[in-house]
């Protein structure tokens, strides 16, 4: 990263650190990261997931790939003060065709990369290509170390495919004599896989990769929390309890450091309601980046999270939806 970048960085995360803390209307920073949505769709059916096991009780949400035009379009308008983009959120960033462009043009202009795989659509030449592109970081979700527990939450998942396409990108790396990107293997704790965390941690740091992340289950919706009762996916262990989306928190500060794009370059608040029109506030191609950053909509959520108002005066928001902020509202569309 050159010195211009790193003072631009630094100083744009010192006016988000201080309109954060002053919680004032209007930003005068640039978001410090955002998500760019690859693809909102998906060839697994995990059961809580709202691309996979529950896509037909979100029919609303519009599905797709993002072009590179979208991509470049999105990413310039939040350059140059861009530290980090994650090129997922809802869906397999492996679907889209145009995911290696997109991952150099950011590595051109000094933005870290982060993605998030099954791995399903893995081969050795998309393994060169994150090579080449620059990834930062590459996470694997693979909650299980036999097809048996790994199966029960990744339907459609093979577990064979999974640690065949890990060994070859660490062969690569190896070759190429490159640290990145960094492989961190992400597991859900379940009730079913939580017996076999350290046998997992072992196998996998000896297999080569970088990280071992151990996470909580998410409910992610109150349709989810239904089906992750029925399933008895919840795990005993008293530090991986499920929570909500974002569990109780007593701020927020996504309004000041974030913005989530869908893959049409839909403009949301944070990852949660991505492709729901009903929580979208632009479009991040289409728009003047100010006016909406600082438009009615941005002014009223971040006045709402100061003010913590439980009545909801301007139109319906994610801000004011989200258990994790207001759980006295026992939100009304996603949450239980
Ligand atoms: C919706 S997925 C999209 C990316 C990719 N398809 C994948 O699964 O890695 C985004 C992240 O959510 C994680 N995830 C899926 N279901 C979850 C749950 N119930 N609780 C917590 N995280 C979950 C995935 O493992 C992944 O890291
Ligand atoms: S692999 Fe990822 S996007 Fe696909 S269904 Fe599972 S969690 Fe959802």
């Amino acid at each position: 990263m050159n010195l211009t970048k790193d003072v631009l960085l630094t100083l744009n995360r010192i006016k988000a650190i201080a309109c954060s803390r002053l919680r004032t209307d209007r930003a005068w920073n640039k978001p410090t990261n955002a998500i760019f949505e690859m693809s909102s769709r998906c060839i697994l059916k995990c059961p809580l997931c709202n691309t996979g096991g529950l896509s037909d009780r979100f029919p609303h949400v519009r599905r797709g790939d993002m072009s590179f035009e979208t991509f470049r379009a999105g990413l310039d308008k939040l350059l140059p003060e861009l530290g980090q983009v994650l090129l997922y959120n809802w869906g397999e960033p492996f679907l889209n065709k145009d995911l290696f462009r997109c991952i150099e043009y950011a590595h051109r202009h000094d933005v870290r990369t982060q993605m998030s795989s099954n791995m399903m659509l893995y081969t050795e030449g998309n393994g060169l290509k994150l090579l080449d592109s620059g990834l930062t970081k590459l996470i694997v979700s693979a909650d299980g170390l036999t097809q048996e527990s790994y199966g029960r939450y990744r339907k459609g998942g093979d577990l064979s495919k999974v640690v065949a396409a890990v060994e070859n990108m660490v062969r690569l790396k190896r070759e190429r004599g490159t640290g990145f990107p960094l492989i961190e293997m992400q597991f859900i704790v379940f009730r079913h896989n939580e017996r076999e965390m350290d046998a997992y941690r072992r196998s996998w740091l000896t297999k080569g990769v970088d990280a071992v992340n151990f996470i909580r289950m998410s409910y992610m919706s109150k349709e989810g929390r239904k089906v992750a009762d029925d399933m008895e996916l919840a795990p005993v262990h008293p530090d991986y309890q499920p929570h909500h989306p974002y569990g109780k928190m007593n701020r927020c500060s996504e309004l000041y450091y974030h913005v989530s794009i869908d893959y049409n370059g839909d403009w949301y608040t944070c990852c949660f309601p991505s492709g729901d029109p009903a929580y979208r506030v632009g479009n991040i191609v289409r728009d003047d980046f100010w006016s909406v950053w600082n438009g009615t909509d941005y002014r009223y959520f971040r006045r709402l999270l100061r003010t913590r108002r439980t009545v909801c005066e301007h139109r319906e928001t994610m801000c004011h939806d989200c258990v994790g902020i207001f759980p006295e509202n026992a939100a009304r569309r996603y949450w239980a």
